[in-house]
Protein backbone atom coordinates (compact mmCIF):
# COMPACT_ATOMS: atom_id res chain seq x y z
CA UNK A 1 0.00 0.00 0.00
CA UNK A 2 1.29 3.56 -0.59
CA UNK A 3 2.29 5.07 2.56
CA UNK A 4 0.58 8.26 3.40
CA UNK A 5 3.60 9.53 5.11
CA UNK A 6 6.68 9.09 3.27
CA UNK A 7 10.28 10.39 4.74
CA UNK A 8 12.89 9.84 2.99
CA UNK A 9 16.46 10.56 4.06
CA UNK A 10 15.57 14.15 5.79
CA UNK A 11 18.45 16.01 7.84
CA UNK A 12 18.58 18.48 10.43
CA UNK A 13 21.19 20.34 12.20
CA UNK A 14 21.07 23.26 14.35
CA UNK A 15 24.19 25.00 14.28
CA UNK A 16 26.83 22.15 15.02
CA UNK A 17 24.16 19.42 16.16
CA UNK A 18 22.44 17.27 14.32
CA UNK A 19 19.42 16.15 15.49
CA UNK A 20 18.52 14.25 12.60
CA UNK A 21 20.81 12.05 9.87
CA UNK A 22 19.33 10.65 6.88
CA UNK A 23 15.83 9.45 8.24
CA UNK A 24 13.40 7.30 6.31
CA UNK A 25 10.35 6.08 7.80
CA UNK A 26 7.36 5.12 6.50
CA UNK A 27 4.10 5.78 7.45
CA UNK A 28 0.79 3.37 5.85
CA UNK A 29 -2.77 5.12 5.43
CA UNK A 30 -5.09 3.78 8.57
CA UNK A 31 -2.66 2.94 10.89
CA UNK A 32 -0.70 4.11 14.23
CA UNK A 33 2.52 3.77 13.84
CA UNK A 34 4.84 4.32 17.22
CA UNK A 35 8.12 6.78 17.07
CA UNK A 36 10.29 5.90 20.73
CA UNK A 37 13.82 7.24 21.71
CA UNK A 38 15.77 8.46 24.71
CA UNK A 39 15.69 12.48 25.25
CA UNK A 40 17.14 14.35 22.60
CA UNK A 41 17.38 12.10 20.14
CA UNK A 42 15.65 13.58 17.50
CA UNK A 43 12.06 13.17 17.99
CA UNK A 44 10.37 16.18 18.15
CA UNK A 45 12.75 17.84 15.97
CA UNK A 46 11.54 14.86 12.90
CA UNK A 47 7.93 16.15 14.03
CA UNK A 48 9.04 19.65 13.08
CA UNK A 49 10.34 18.45 9.94
CA UNK A 50 7.36 17.03 8.57
CA UNK A 51 4.69 19.21 9.74
CA UNK A 52 6.83 22.31 7.87
CA UNK A 53 7.87 24.17 11.08
CA UNK A 54 11.10 24.11 9.24
CA UNK A 55 13.18 23.52 6.54
CA UNK A 56 15.06 20.48 6.30
CA UNK A 57 18.76 20.60 5.22
CA UNK A 58 18.41 17.09 3.19
CA UNK A 59 15.54 15.06 2.27
CA UNK A 60 12.08 14.82 1.10
CA UNK A 61 9.11 14.29 2.71
CA UNK A 62 5.34 13.31 0.74
CA UNK A 63 2.09 13.19 2.30
CA UNK A 64 -1.02 11.92 0.85
CA UNK A 65 0.28 12.17 -2.33
CA UNK A 66 1.85 15.69 -2.09
CA UNK A 67 5.29 16.46 -2.14
CA UNK A 68 5.58 18.55 1.23
CA UNK A 69 9.23 19.06 2.09
CA UNK A 70 9.19 23.22 0.70
CA UNK A 71 5.35 23.53 2.20
CA UNK A 72 5.22 25.40 5.77
CA UNK A 73 2.84 24.95 8.47
CA UNK A 74 -0.77 26.49 7.52
CA UNK A 75 -0.29 24.92 3.71
CA UNK A 76 0.60 21.12 5.51
CA UNK A 77 -2.62 21.62 8.05
CA UNK A 78 -4.76 22.23 4.85
CA UNK A 79 -3.71 19.28 3.59
CA UNK A 80 -4.75 17.63 6.12
CA UNK A 81 -1.87 16.75 9.00
CA UNK A 82 -1.64 18.38 12.22
CA UNK A 83 0.99 18.04 14.86
CA UNK A 84 -0.04 18.61 19.15
CA UNK A 85 3.41 19.54 21.33
CA UNK A 86 4.27 18.35 24.64
CA UNK A 87 3.54 21.41 26.30
CA UNK A 88 -0.03 22.49 25.28
CA UNK A 89 -1.16 25.55 22.84
CA UNK A 90 -4.20 26.83 24.15
CA UNK A 91 -5.76 29.95 24.61
CA UNK A 92 -5.80 30.04 28.54
CA UNK A 93 -8.98 33.09 28.87
CA UNK A 94 -10.75 31.54 26.36
CA UNK A 95 -13.42 28.61 27.01
CA UNK A 96 -12.81 25.56 25.63
CA UNK A 97 -15.68 25.91 23.52
CA UNK A 98 -14.05 29.11 22.02
CA UNK A 99 -10.58 27.20 21.68
CA UNK A 100 -12.67 24.52 19.54
CA UNK A 101 -14.13 26.59 17.61
CA UNK A 102 -11.02 29.21 16.66
CA UNK A 103 -9.29 25.47 15.82
CA UNK A 104 -12.37 24.57 12.71
CA UNK A 105 -11.44 24.78 9.16
CA UNK A 106 -14.01 27.64 8.48
CA UNK A 107 -11.84 30.33 11.19
CA UNK A 108 -8.47 28.95 10.00
CA UNK A 109 -7.15 29.74 13.45
CA UNK A 110 -8.19 33.74 13.51
CA UNK A 111 -9.26 34.44 17.43
CA UNK A 112 -10.81 37.33 16.68
CA UNK A 113 -14.14 35.57 14.68
CA UNK A 114 -14.66 33.68 17.71
CA UNK A 115 -14.71 37.04 19.50
CA UNK A 116 -17.45 38.61 17.37
CA UNK A 117 -19.09 34.97 17.06
CA UNK A 118 -19.48 34.63 13.65
CA UNK A 119 -19.40 30.87 13.91
CA UNK A 120 -21.46 28.49 12.03
CA UNK A 121 -23.69 26.59 14.38
CA UNK A 122 -22.28 23.15 12.73
CA UNK A 123 -19.21 23.97 14.44
CA UNK A 124 -20.30 24.63 17.22
CA UNK A 125 -21.97 21.29 17.57
CA UNK A 126 -18.76 19.24 16.51
CA UNK A 127 -16.86 21.50 19.24
CA UNK A 128 -19.80 20.10 21.76
CA UNK A 129 -19.36 16.54 20.38
CA UNK A 130 -16.06 16.18 20.14
CA UNK A 131 -15.43 17.90 23.89
CA UNK A 132 -18.13 15.27 24.63
CA UNK A 133 -15.72 12.26 23.11
CA UNK A 134 -12.93 13.61 24.48
CA UNK A 135 -14.65 13.59 28.46
CA UNK A 136 -14.69 17.37 28.45
CA UNK A 137 -18.38 18.31 27.68
CA UNK A 138 -19.03 19.49 31.48
CA UNK A 139 -16.23 21.69 31.59
CA UNK A 140 -17.09 23.06 27.83
CA UNK A 141 -17.63 26.97 29.30
CA UNK A 142 -15.02 26.89 31.88
CA UNK A 143 -11.48 28.65 30.58
CA UNK A 144 -9.04 26.21 29.55
CA UNK A 145 -6.41 27.62 31.48
CA UNK A 146 -8.86 26.43 34.78
CA UNK A 147 -8.41 23.16 33.16
CA UNK A 148 -5.38 20.55 34.65
CA UNK A 149 -2.53 19.78 32.72
CA UNK A 150 -4.42 16.47 31.28
CA UNK A 151 -7.56 18.05 30.75
CA UNK A 152 -5.65 20.68 28.62
CA UNK A 153 -3.90 17.85 26.53
CA UNK A 154 -7.26 16.04 26.09
CA UNK A 155 -8.72 19.75 25.13
CA UNK A 156 -5.40 20.25 22.49
CA UNK A 157 -6.26 16.52 21.50
CA UNK A 158 -9.79 17.73 20.67
CA UNK A 159 -9.05 20.63 19.11
CA UNK A 160 -6.90 18.97 16.60
CA UNK A 161 -9.75 16.90 15.44
CA UNK A 162 -11.53 19.81 14.64
CA UNK A 163 -10.63 20.35 11.31
CA UNK A 164 -11.58 16.93 10.56
CA UNK A 165 -7.44 15.59 10.19
CA UNK A 166 -6.54 12.78 7.84
CA UNK A 167 -3.32 12.09 10.03
CA UNK A 168 -2.08 13.57 13.56
CA UNK A 169 1.37 13.66 15.09
CA UNK A 170 1.29 12.94 19.00
CA UNK A 171 3.95 14.27 20.81
CA UNK A 172 3.61 11.94 23.70
CA UNK A 173 0.67 12.30 24.18
CA UNK A 174 0.14 10.63 28.07
CA UNK A 175 2.62 12.88 29.75
CA UNK A 176 1.72 14.53 32.41
CA UNK A 177 -1.83 12.59 32.33
CA UNK A 178 -2.90 11.20 35.52
CA UNK A 179 -2.43 7.53 35.48
CA UNK A 180 -5.62 6.56 36.07
CA UNK A 181 -7.03 8.38 33.07
CA UNK A 182 -4.41 6.47 30.23
CA UNK A 183 -6.37 3.59 29.55
CA UNK A 184 -8.92 6.21 28.58
CA UNK A 185 -6.97 8.18 26.71
CA UNK A 186 -5.82 5.32 24.83
CA UNK A 187 -9.10 4.01 23.82
CA UNK A 188 -9.76 7.59 22.40
CA UNK A 189 -6.56 7.45 20.13
CA UNK A 190 -7.87 3.94 18.91
CA UNK A 191 -11.06 4.80 18.57
CA UNK A 192 -9.95 8.35 16.42
CA UNK A 193 -8.17 5.66 14.45
CA UNK A 194 -10.68 2.96 13.71
CA UNK A 195 -13.64 5.06 13.54
CA UNK A 196 -12.39 8.21 12.36
CA UNK A 197 -9.90 6.44 10.25
CA UNK A 198 -7.22 9.14 11.21
CA UNK A 199 -3.65 7.75 10.91
CA UNK A 200 -1.24 8.40 13.72
CA UNK A 201 1.78 8.63 14.35
CA UNK A 202 2.99 8.77 18.07
CA UNK A 203 5.90 10.05 20.26
CA UNK A 204 5.61 7.66 23.47
CA UNK A 205 7.46 7.64 26.31
CA UNK A 206 4.97 5.02 28.54
CA UNK A 207 6.07 1.70 27.01
CA UNK A 208 2.73 0.01 28.19
CA UNK A 209 1.43 2.37 26.05
CA UNK A 210 3.00 2.47 22.71
CA UNK A 211 3.43 -1.14 22.35
CA UNK A 212 -0.51 -1.41 22.75
CA UNK A 213 -1.03 1.24 20.27
CA UNK A 214 1.27 1.03 17.50
CA UNK A 215 1.20 -1.58 14.79
CA UNK A 216 4.88 -0.91 14.14
CA UNK A 217 7.45 1.64 16.07
CA UNK A 218 10.45 3.14 14.87
CA UNK A 219 13.26 3.92 17.74
CA UNK A 220 15.84 6.47 16.99
CA UNK A 221 18.66 7.38 19.10
CA UNK A 222 21.58 10.24 18.63
CA UNK A 223 19.53 11.22 15.67
CA UNK A 224 19.60 8.06 13.65
CA UNK A 225 17.38 5.51 12.82
CA UNK A 226 18.16 3.05 14.97
CA UNK A 227 15.62 0.36 14.57
CA UNK A 228 12.03 -0.42 12.86
CA UNK A 229 9.84 -3.40 13.30
CA UNK A 230 6.23 -4.67 15.52
CA UNK A 231 5.93 -4.14 19.10
CA UNK A 232 7.11 -7.32 19.90
CA UNK A 233 10.29 -7.09 17.70
CA UNK A 234 11.25 -3.57 19.07
CA UNK A 235 10.89 -4.81 22.55
CA UNK A 236 13.36 -7.85 22.15
CA UNK A 237 15.96 -5.73 19.82
CA UNK A 238 19.26 -6.01 21.73
CA UNK A 239 20.10 -2.14 20.10
CA UNK A 240 16.55 -0.61 21.42
CA UNK A 241 17.39 -2.40 24.78
CA UNK A 242 21.06 -1.06 25.17
CA UNK A 243 19.91 2.48 23.96
CA UNK A 244 16.59 2.93 25.43
CA UNK A 245 15.14 0.39 26.51
CA UNK A 246 17.39 -0.52 29.41
CA UNK A 247 17.04 3.03 31.05
CA UNK A 248 13.20 2.29 31.69
N1 LIG B 1 15.50 24.79 18.02
C1 LIG B 1 16.62 24.13 18.37
N2 LIG B 1 17.81 24.76 18.41
C2 LIG B 1 18.93 24.10 18.75
N3 LIG B 1 18.99 22.79 19.05
C3 LIG B 1 17.84 22.10 19.02
C4 LIG B 1 16.58 22.72 18.67
N4 LIG B 1 15.60 21.79 18.72
C5 LIG B 1 16.20 20.63 19.07
N5 LIG B 1 17.55 20.82 19.25
C6 LIG B 1 18.53 19.76 19.61
O1 LIG B 1 18.31 18.67 18.75
C7 LIG B 1 18.46 17.44 19.45
C8 LIG B 1 17.17 16.63 19.34
O2 LIG B 1 16.16 17.26 20.12
P1 LIG B 1 14.63 16.80 20.08
O3 LIG B 1 14.22 16.62 18.67
O4 LIG B 1 13.85 17.77 20.89
O5 LIG B 1 14.70 15.38 20.79
P2 LIG B 1 13.55 14.48 21.47
O6 LIG B 1 12.23 15.04 21.09
O7 LIG B 1 13.82 13.10 20.97
O8 LIG B 1 13.79 14.58 22.95
C9 LIG B 1 18.84 17.80 20.87
O9 LIG B 1 20.25 17.77 20.98
C10 LIG B 1 18.32 19.22 21.01
O10 LIG B 1 19.07 19.94 21.96
MG1 LIG C 1 10.61 15.74 22.28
Amino acid sequence: MTPILEVAGVRKTFGGVVANNDISIQVPPGKIVGLIGPNGSGKTTLFNSIVGYHPVDAGSIRFDGNEITQLRVPEIARLGMLRTFQQTRIYGLMTCVQNMQISARTTQGAPWQVMFNRIPPEDTERAEALLEFVGLYAKRHLRAGDLSFGQQKLLEFAMALMSEPKMLLLDEPTAGINPTLINGLMDRLQRVNADLGVTLLVIEHNMRVIMNLAEYIYCLAHGELLAFGKPDEIRNDQRVIDAYLGAH
